[in-house]
């Protein structure tokens, strides 16, 4: 029996603050971690308004917390209580993970992280000089593609049904690193050829997600073997793209890689000890199948 057990006035705590908070996989895969090492921490999900995010912060400062995890619509606005930013969490301009280290407070964001260290577990693949096609540019694109260049990618084609805000992105990534990033129309010719060209495929939408489970970013046909296929979408495990690219022969990557990673990131940030990732996955996958 896996059983957790309960917290004393000595135990550690890890805070997940969001809104709404339903149906977070985290507590289940951060407890099974601390249990797994013997290690006297609990992670506790607080559903927490955006207008009592600094009392609520402050006070739990106060309390025995060695860390915290930051959802939407948090994570932009959890910056100006902090101490200090890592300096890509400061570039991505968003955080979703907090250490308390001798009472001060230090962001980071292990969103991007998450990915990468999931693309390449999949994959084998190294991301220095790959060429990435993104389809996004809501906060999943964001960190994702400052991430992938921070990682110095080649190259990254970027789309989005609203294709003002993939342009918004491109020029903060390029003005972050090097002007690696290009605007793809989803209507132009461009389309194809970017996808052509491109050797991972990332969809960072929403597209294919329960209960639009027939719904992909890309026609089955415009994939091909030599590709990387990445879905962040994890309901259902295997969506349509995911589905499509094994049929094209791709290798594929699954979405709750994302969620494993960035979580085994902020366990070690905490902890300063290497995560179990091998039973995180197992409470992930078992939670979602
Ligand atoms: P997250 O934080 O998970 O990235 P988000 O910031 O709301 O969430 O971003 C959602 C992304 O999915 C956006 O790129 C969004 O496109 P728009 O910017 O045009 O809104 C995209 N998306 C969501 N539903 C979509 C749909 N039905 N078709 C195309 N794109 C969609």
């Amino acid at each position: 029996m896996n059983t957790i057990p309960s917290p004393t006035v000595r135990t550690r705590l890890a805070v997940l603050f969001g809104h709404p908070l339903g149906h977070t996989l985290s507590p289940a895969m951060h407890n099974r971690a601390f249990q797994f090492l013997g290690l006297d921490w609990f992670y506790l999900p607080v559903e927490v308004k955006p207008e009592n995010l600094e009392k609520v912060f402050k006070g739990l400062c106060l309390m025995n917390v060695g860390g915290f995890n930051v959802t939407i619509p948090h994570k932009v606005a959890i910056k100006e209580l902090l101490d200090e930013l890592d300096p890509l969490a400061a570039t991505i301009g968003a955080v979703n993970t907090i250490a308390v280290k001798d009472g001060r407070t230090i962001g980071y964001n292990t969103d991007g992280y998450g990915f990468i260290e999931s693309l390449k577990q999949s994959s084998g693949i190294e991301i220095a000089g790959q060429s990435v096609f993104i389809f996004g540019a809501g906060g999943a694109a964001r960190a994702i593609g400052m991430s992938l260049a921070h990682s110095k990618v080649g190259k990254i084609f970027l789309t989005n049904r609203t294709i003002d805000k993939a342009e918004a992105l491109a020029m903060q990534i390029n003005s972050a690193f090097s002007p690696c990033v290009e605007v793809i129309d989803p209507e132009s010719p461009d389309f194809t050829r970017a996808l052509r060209a491109s050797n991972i495929l990332v969809n960072s939408t929403s597209i294919g997600m329960s209960p639009h489970t027939e719904q992909s970013p890309i026609a089955g046909d415009l994939l091909h073997k030599d590709q990387i296929v990445a879905d962040i979408v994890y309901n259902p495990l295997s969506t349509r793209l995911l589905r499509d690219a094994e049929k094209a022969g791709c290798k594929t990557v699954p979405g709750p890689g994302m969620l494993i990673h960035q979580g085994a990131a902020a366990f070690s940030i905490w902890t300063g000890k290497e995560a179990p990732v091998k039973e995180m996955s197992e409470i992930i996958y078992n939670h979602l199948k």
